[in-house]
């Protein structure tokens, strides 16, 4: 069974990020989606919220699981077993902090690959944090996050927003 994990800070999950999960669940056997707990930046969703509204964009997709996890990405490959991570690469800016990635967690352990997919076209210029923001300022999320779950960001922007605790 070729079993990869996408790892991310989903804070929220975009049209991007569930374009690379469609196309690496016809790629993989399986795929785990990896939402990483991460104490030191506040999210504008906490972790099972999080896991919850991927949970609702990837129905459609019986070999496709969420699982939230803390620490280092290649202790969480153990645990699920799997030997591969799918990344999403948009622009070259992307790239050097990726490449790094990659390699550390081939440092650390040598039975891992990461395997890249370049982000569909149509959403290159796609991130959480400007999902965030135009959601923020009342702008039109619509075709940037899956419709299923437009109301639950707008609906927590606009509980959130003015706290501004959370991180864009
Ligand atoms: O969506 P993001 O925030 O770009 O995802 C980053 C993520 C979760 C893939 C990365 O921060 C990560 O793997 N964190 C776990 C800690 C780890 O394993 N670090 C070693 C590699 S440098």
């Amino acid at each position: 069974m070729r079993r990869a994990v996408y790892p991310g800070s989903f804070d929220p999950i975009t049209n991007g990020h569930l374009d690379i999960i469609k196309r690496s669940s016809k790629v993989f056997d399986e795929v785990v989606v990896g939402v990483l707990v991460n104490p030191d930046k506040k999210g504008l969703f906490d972790i099972d919220e999080r896991v919850t509204l991927i949970q609702k964009c990837i129905a459609e997709f019986p070999n496709v699981k969420v699982q939230s996890f803390s620490g280092l990405l290649i202790n969480f490959m153990k645990s699920v077993d799997a030997k591969v991570i799918v990344k999403g690469l948009r622009a070259v800016s992307d790239f050097e902090y990726e490449f790094q990635m990659a390699l550390m967690n081939n440092k650390l352990n040598p039975n891992i690959e990461t395997v890249f997919m370049m982000t569909n076209a149509k959403y290159s210029y796609l991130s959480s944090s400007s999902v965030k923001q135009v959601a923020m300022f009342g702008g039109c999320i619509k075709g940037l996050v899956p419709n299923e779950i437009s109301d639950d960001i707008i609906s927590k922007v606009n509980k959130e927003g003015d706290k501004g605790i959370w991180k864009l």
